[in-house]
């Protein structure tokens, strides 16, 4: 009877310590992730709400693993080290003081966990055009409603500063960005980037606007 008593205990302390470290490791990564996102919300906000002024994209709402693609492109060059890019380049430094395996993963989920953020946009723009260009020509990979897919690694559109995104879709068709060997993904925007431009892009841009 004893015997059964102690082998019981011990299996129970073992739980008991296996829990306390789990709840210290969970709480440990938390505190990691807020103490490495205070770096970056310098530019991209504390909410992640972006910043306009300095051109850094609201990263609030996007998925940890699109997060985590762009800062690992980032470090190793795949975004950002094309010669005028002179945005994707400010990310260089902040990209590889990560660790790639431990700080990528725990600060991006952080991120994910940030609410999305609703800001008013003063696009001008055609909405039934935007829609119906929008829905022919991006909503099979960004989903309808630009919420963006995960099962064909597209980004979440709205919420998005539209400068920025112009921005992007400049970067995709003069090749700034989505050049690189490596960048598969990248290179797949750049073609769909390139079937449209002028007022059908702002109609576009629009209709993203639009979208919570
Ligand atoms: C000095 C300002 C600055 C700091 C600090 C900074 N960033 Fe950035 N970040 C930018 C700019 C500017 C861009 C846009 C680059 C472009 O236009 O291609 C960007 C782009 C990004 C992107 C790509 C977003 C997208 O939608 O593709 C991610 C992700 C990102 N930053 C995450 C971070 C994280 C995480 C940190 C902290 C470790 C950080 N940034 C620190 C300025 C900064
Ligand atoms: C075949 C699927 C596909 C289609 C169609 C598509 N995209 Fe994309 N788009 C992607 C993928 C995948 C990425 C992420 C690339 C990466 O990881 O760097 C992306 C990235 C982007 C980005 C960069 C977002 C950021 O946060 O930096 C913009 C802007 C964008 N797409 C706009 C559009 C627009 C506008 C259309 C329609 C004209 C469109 N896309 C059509 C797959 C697609």
């Amino acid at each position: 009877m004893l015997k059964i008593n102690v082998a019981f205990n011990y299996k129970f302390t073992g739980l008991i310590i296996a829990g306390l470290l789990f709840v210290y490791s969970a709480h440990t990564n938390a505190n990691d992730a807020v103490q490495m996102y205070t770096q970056c919300a310098t530019c991209h906000g504390n909410k992640g709400q972006g910043n306009e002024l300095l051109k850094a994209p609201v990263l609030a709402g996007q998925s940890a693993e699109y997060i985590a693609r762009q800062l690992n492109n980032f470090s190793s060059g795949i975004r950002g080290s094309h010669e005028k890019d002179t945005l994707g380049k400010q990310m260089l430094a902040f990209s590889q003081s990560l660790d790639k395996d431990k700080d990528v993963p725990v600060l991006s989920k952080y991120i994910e966990s940030l609410p999305s953020i609703s800001q008013p946009k003063d696009t001008v723009g055609d909405l039934k055009n935007g829609s119906r260009y929008y829905q022919a020509k991006c909503g099979a990979c960004h989903s309808g409603n630009a919420q963006g897919n995960p099962s064909f690694k597209a980004p979440k559109l709205a919420g998005q500063s539209v400068d920025y995104l112009r921005r992007q879709m400049q970067n995709f068709v003069t090749g700034i960005r989505g050049t690189h060997a490596e960048d598969k993904l990248g290179r797949q925007m750049a073609m769909m980037a390139k079937t449209t431009s002028g007022q059908e892009l702002e109609d576009i841009l629009h209709f993203i606007a639009q979208q919570k």
